[in-house]
C-alpha cells in the first residue's frame, strides 16, 4: 500500500492526474476504470490540461464507470453519465462508444448487472482504477453491509450517502434511492488503483480503511487486500492517519 500526503485538493487532483496520464501514454489503449463525486473533478480538469498540450491521447482508450443511479435516464442532468461527459469526455478526444457507464434505466437490472460485469471482463480488466471514497468509506456505491459484494450489483443507498449526495440534486427528495454499481471482483482485479480523498469529512474513512479490520461495513478496507493501491490524500483527510 503506498500513501501519498499532499497538501490540498489541488495538488491531490496534479498528482492523480499524472499517474492517469501516464498510464495513458505508456499504454495508449488502456482500460481506465473513473469514478464520480467531486472528489475526481479537479483530476479531470488537470487531464483534459495535459491532454490540450498534446502530451496524451485518447483515441484508443476504452472506460468503465463505477456506478449509475437506479432510474436515472443518461439525458438526466444529474446521471453520472451526463457527469462524465460534462466533466471528461466532452473535452478530449475519445470515442463515446468506448465509454461504459451501467445503464441506470435498464428494465431489468440483474441482467444489466450481468451485461456490465461480462464487458469489463472481455476488455480485459481494468488497468487504471480511480476511486473516490465515501464518508462511510464506500467505493463506487458499496455501502457498508455484512459482506462484500462480488459483481455488479443494484444498490440500496444508505441514508448517509442519500444526505451527503443531495447537494447536487435541487431537494434530498430527488435524490434516487437506488444505484447500479460495480462490485469489488472488478476494482480488486483492477491492475493499479488510486483512491483519492480530500477534506475532514473524509478522516474517519480514510483511517478505518487503512488502519481498521478488513471489513464489509468499512468496504474501502479491502483494498488493503490489493498489491498495487495507492492513497492520494490531502493534508485534512489524511489528519487522523497514525503516522
Ligand atoms: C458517490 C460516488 C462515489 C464517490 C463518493 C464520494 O456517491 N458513488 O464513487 O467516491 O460518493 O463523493 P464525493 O467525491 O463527492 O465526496
Amino acid at each position: 500500500m503506498n500513501i501519498i500526503k499532499v497538501k490540498n485538493y489541488d495538488e491531490m487532483s496534479k498528482r492523480a492526474a499524472f499517474i492517469v496520464a501516464s498510464q495513458v501514454s505508456i499504454k495508449e489503449d488502456s482500460v481506465l476504470g473513473l469514478a464520480t463525486g467531486s472528489t475526481p473533478i479537479g483530476t479531470y480538469k488537470q487531464i483534459i490540461n495535459i491532454y490540450n498540450d498534446k502530451l496524451i491521447d485518447f483515441k484508443n482508450i476504452t472506460t468503465y464507470n463505477l456506478d449509475e443511479y437506479y432510474d436515472l435516464s443518461e439525458e438526466n442532468e444529474q446521471s453520472y453519465r451526463c457527469f462524465m461527459n460534462q466533466n471528461l469526455f466532452n473535452h478530449i478526444n475519445i470515442d463515446k462508444k468506448n465509454t461504459f457507464v451501467p445503464n441506470g434505466k435498464a428494465e431489468n437490472p440483474e441482467k444489466e448487472c450481468k451485461r456490465y460485469d461480462s464487458l469489463v471482463e472481455k476488455s480485459g480488466n481494468i488497468d487504471l482504477q480511480i476511486l473516490g471514497i465515501g464518508s462511510n468509506a464506500h467505493i463506487g456505491f458499496n455501502e457498508p453491509d455484512d459482506k462484500f459484494a462480488k459483481g455488479t450489483h443494484l444498490v440500496d443507498l444508505k441514508q448517509e450517502t442519500i444526505d451527503a449526495n443531495a447537494r447536487f440534486f435541487k431537494s434530498k427528495e430527488e435524490v434516487p434511492k437506488k444505484a447500479i454499481s460495480m462490485g469489488m471482483k472488478n476494482i480488486m482485479a483492477a491492475k493499479k488503483v488510486i483512491l483519492l480523498a480530500s477534506g475532514e469529512n473524509k478522516a474517519q474513512a480514510i483511517k478505518s480503511t487503512i488502519e481498521g479490520p478488513i471489513n464489509p461495513s468499512v468496504p474501502a478496507s479491502i483494498l488493503q487486500l490489493h498489491p498495487d493501491v495507492t492513497f492520494i490524500l490531502d493534508e485534512d483527510a489524511a489528519s487522523r492517519l497514525n503516522k
